[in-house]
């Protein structure tokens, strides 16, 4: 079957995640989207960032013509240590392919966001309305700051059955 590794990636982690993806299949093309040709595949890995929520408009501009294909998903999420988080993202983002395309699988995990982004929180705890709330975003980005990591690698592959 015809394949093709196609990410959307801003700061790198969904990037890490498809040269892990482009190891284990050394044969199958992989580049960001837009730089290559997948009008003939027939199972795509899609690898992308959580922008609000759901995919960037930069990956959601491809997706009709990903009409009729097996889709593997893949992404990363500045939140969500568990895995209802990530269902709800894929859910949402299930609901944006064409109709016709199957996805037959899917991994998520958490990915490191910019320093630009501690330093608001930080002001936030200036503020006694959004401190409590800030102490639980600042603890969430320390969490993921090293992520994603070998072993996101390694269970993404086991999720795709590589
Ligand atoms: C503009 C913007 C919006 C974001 N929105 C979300 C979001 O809604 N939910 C979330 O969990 N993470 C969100 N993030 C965090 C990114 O999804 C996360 O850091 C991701 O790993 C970035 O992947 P990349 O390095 O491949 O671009 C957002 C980041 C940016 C810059």
């Amino acid at each position: 079957m015809k394949q093709i590794i196609l990410y959307d990636s801003a700061t790198g982690n969904t990037e890490y995640l498809a040269k892990a993806l482009s190891h284990a299949l050394p044969n199958v093309p992989c580049g960001p989207v837009g730089s290559l040709d997948y009008s003939k595949a027939e199972l795509v890995y899609l690898g992308f960032w959580t922008d609000k929520g759901t995919c960037s408009d930069r990956l959601r501009a491809v997706l009709p013509s990903l009409a009729g294909k097996q889709i593997f998903l893949f992404g990363t999420a500045g939140f969500g240590a568990d895995q209802a988080y990530f269902s709800q993202i894929i859910r949402r983002l299930e609901g944006e392919l064409p109709q016709n395309c199957t996805v037959i699988g899917w991994y998520m995990c958490p990915g490191r966001m910019g320093e630009g982004v501690r330093r608001r929180y930080e002001a936030m705890l200036q503020d006694p309305v959004s401190a409590g709330q800030a102490e639980l975003l600042l603890k969430n980005f320390d969490a993921v700051r090293t992520r994603p990591d070998e072993r996101d690698a390694q269970a993404l592959l086991a999720a795709a059955g590589l």
